[in-house]
């Protein structure tokens, strides 16, 4: 958060406020804004699906380009591939420690006499080695090929089952009848929660999602409020699971049994919950929002699919590519350094914008073009690099892959009958609404 935005919300300013305060124009041509001025991190640029004139003109004329003032404060913008894949693989220079500010734009050191717990979460995507080392290693098994592989049958029924269910000619938001429901039903087997209870979760990640935005909470402090339930919710299932004497293989026992975080304070213990929940919620509902808007906009792709549906292996990282669900993650420069001939400064705000680097001609070939049998599809950066790279890459797809394989088998071809609404989040590059239709 920039300091004019905390000191409005530490002077009880509202979301609207901040807001209003840094509202913008977003039919502006960017080719049009002095070059020191451009600033693509705005939330509505992403809300309007407005920003990529910004990241074109940025890898071709500043690929890391200083913003000197922003609603989160000054920021540099890293916008090609390989400078991208630089940063996200330099961890000792380039830091997620959420006590330098995390992975996302607003975030700020901590400073003497803080953090206070409530709003202080802190979690393995945000931590440096040795301690992100030590909590992934407790985590990672649940994800590797064995285990994802006892899933599949799951997912393949939960998909065959939801498609079963959609209504045929008439219209309805794909992303709430397919999308959240086929992520959420996996996040609650993942935690082994009851499955009515997956809406609690998809509520939360909403949440995160949510802290800012004007319409839903009024002050960030009653969005971190709406969080500590969900802290309460997972608390009774973490204490029963660890004392159990045969140890489950649901998320909660492992993170309840592993050496190394089974002491975590609350708001840790709270932070890694949420980590999982919005990493396996969000980036995988957005990729199936994508995929099938995609789909509607290359009609001779979507054909090609119907007449060959061995190509759904290559055509969905491509999907993931396309939507680059995740737009950015930002580190914190730890020492002065160069890059892209630019002089980075210690304490500098570093920002990866995938959704650009995945649209950078001198690494993929036609990148604006939505192509379902690249020779080379996996060459993407959705799913970062480096010590951080997703843990959940392979469950990510395989839930893309199962659910497409099943749409070729018994949906005719799907229309989507109005403009998508997107997430107004320059972090989650997200579709909240996308209307489709399926004929009988
Ligand atoms: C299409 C789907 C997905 C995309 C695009 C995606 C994207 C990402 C990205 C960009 C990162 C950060 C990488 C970096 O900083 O270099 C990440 C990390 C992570 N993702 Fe995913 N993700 C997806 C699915 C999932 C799923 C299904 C889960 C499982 C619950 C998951 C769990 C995680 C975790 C735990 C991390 C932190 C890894 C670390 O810090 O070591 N992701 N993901």
């Amino acid at each position: 958060m920039s300091e004019k935005s905390q000191d409005l919300q530490a002077a009880g300013i509202s979301n609207r406020e901040t807001q209003a305060r840094w509202a913008i124009d977003v039919n502006v041509d960017p080719m049009s804004i002095p070059l020191a001025q451009l600033d693509p991190c705005h939330p509505s640029l992403f809300e309007a699906d407005k920003f990529k004139p910004y990241f074109d003109r940025l890898r071709a004329e500043d690929p890391v380009h200083l913003t000197a003032e922003s609603m989160f404060g000054p920021y540099w913008s890293v916008t090609r591939f390989d400078d991208i894949l630089y940063v996200d693989s330099h961890h000792e220079i380039f830091s997620s420690d959420i006590d330098q500010g995390g992975i996302r734009m607003g975030g700020r050191p901590r400073q003497a006499g803080e953090p206070d717990p409530m709003f202080h979460l802190p979690m393995f995507i945000m931590a440096d080695p040795p301690v992100h080392d030590e909590q992934r290693k407790v985590v990672a098994p649940m994800f590797t090929s064995r285990a994802l592989a006892d899933l599949q049958d799951l997912i393949r029924e939960r998909a065959i089952k939801i498609l079963d269910g959609l209504p045929r000619d008439e219209d309805f938001n794909w992303v709430q009848h397919v999308s959240v429901e086929l992520t959420g039903q996996m996040l609650a087997t993942l935690f082994d929660i009851p499955q009515e209870d997956r809406h609690k979760l998809i509520h939360w990640s909403d949440t995160i999602e949510n802290i800012g935005n004007p319409d839903v909470y009024e002050t960030p402090e009653q969005a971190f409020a709406e969080l500590w339930k969900c802290f309460e919710y997972f608390d009774a299932a973490w204490k029963e699971r660890a004392a159990r004497t045969t140890p489950g293989t649901d998320l909660i026992s492992v993170l309840a049994q592993g050496e190394s975080t089974k002491n975590m304070a609350p708001n840790e213990f709270l932070g890694n919950m949420l980590l999982l929940i919005v990493g396996g919620n969000d980036t995988t509902r957005n990729s199936i929002s994508g995929g099938l808007l995609a789909m509607s906009q290359y009609p001779a792709e979507y054909d090609k699919l119907l007449s060959d549906p061995s190509l759904i292996p290559k055509m969905v990282p491509e999907m993931i590519r396309w939507q680059s669900p995740v737009a950015h993650m930002c580190r914190t420069a730890l020492i002065d350094t160069e890059l892209g001939g630019k002089q980075i400064k210690a304490g500098d705000k570093v920002v990866m914008w995938y959704i650009s680097g995945n649209r950078d001609e001198r690494q993929i070939d036609r990148p604006d073009e939505f192509i379902i049998d690249r020779i080379n599809p996996r060459h993407h950066l959705s799913f970062g690099f480096g010590i951080h790279r997703c843990l959940g890459n392979r469950l990510g797809e395989m839930q893309l892959t199962i659910l497409w394989e099943e749409i070729v088998k018994r949906l005719p071809k799907i229309k989507v009958v109005a403009d998508p609404v997107y997430l107004r989040s320059n972090f989650i590059h997200g579709i909240r609404e996308l209307m489709v239709r399926i004929p009988s």
